[in-house]
């Protein structure tokens, strides 16, 4: 963690939750984080959105979604948009979440498109890049995650990224259990903040990279130790509100 970036911890709630479930949940984290630094957000499924935007409205909790539609308005059913999360009150939004990537077969050209899409009603995207476990194990992760930035930089430009936000998440450590050593994490995170460094290297150092991928309690603090790891993209563990806190304390 750096002195300049301030600390990020979001809880990607994936398809769980109900309005009772989220309305403990949150009943649960009200007033305990008004002493951290870090900032906090949470991303539930899309039907709770609005509900949640307007509870946590003014609190020290963000609220983000888990996607969007890469079009701005139209005959694209079952799909969401920019305009319409940014009216409900959401500030963030997930682009390329691995599960988006592999089950519903986002390539990293739409990925682009969603991230232009989030940036042009204001929303903060919060770009997922990361590799398999084959991907890894045949020494392409920096190939892999290189062509993640570079389909983004190409449509969105390096300007783009001082209003986003990156999460490394390495495809083989979400859900799993295994988590990427903090080493591991720092590899990579230093890996994305010199490729956009040749571009802009002001950006770069301001850009805050999370890492995602079985964090826990446990073993967020020495993840977060790691100079260019600035927060945390959690899944499992935010559904549970005594461990998320503990993982956002574990940011500062
Ligand atoms: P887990 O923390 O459950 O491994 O999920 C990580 C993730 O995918 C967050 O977006």
């Amino acid at each position: 963690m750096s002195n300049t970036r301030r600390p990020l911890v979001a809880g990607n709630w994936k398809m769980h939750g109900s309005r009772a479930e989220n309305s403990a949940l949150l009943e649960a984290m009200t007033g305990q984080l008004d002493k951290l630094q870090a900032e906090v957000l949470v991303c539930p499924p899309f039907v709770y959105l609005a509900e949640i935007a307007g509870r946590l409205a003014g609190s020290r909790i963000a609220v983000g979604a888990q996607s969007l539609c890469a079009e701005s308005t139209g005959a694209f059913t079952g799909e969401v948009s920019a305009a319409m999360l940014k009216d409900i009150g959401c500030q963030y939004v997930l682009v390329g979440h691995s599960e988006r990537r592999s089950l519903f077969h986002e390539d990293n050209e739409l990925v682009a498109r969603k991230f232009v899409a989030a940036q042009s009603q204001g929303l903060i995207p919060v770009l997922c890049v990361g590799e398999s476990l084959a991907q890894r194990q045949s020494e392409q992760t920096f190939d892999v995650i290189r062509a993640q930035l570079d389909a983004v930089l190409a449509l969105a430009g390096i300007a783009a990224f001082a209003r986003a936000i990156v999460a490394y998440e390495p495809v083989w450590a979400i859900g799993t259990g295994l988590t990427a050593t903090p080493e591991q994490a720092q590899a990579v995170h230093a890996f994305i903040r010199k490729h956009l460094g040749t571009q802009d290297a002001q950006i770069a150092d301001g850009l805050r990279i999370l890492y995602g991928g079985s964090v826990k309690g446990s073993n967020a603090a020495e993840l977060f130790a790691m100079a260019d790891v600035d927060g945390g993209l959690v899944g499992g563990a935010s559904l549970k509100a005594a461990e998320f806190l503990q993982i956002c304390a574990a940011a500062g």
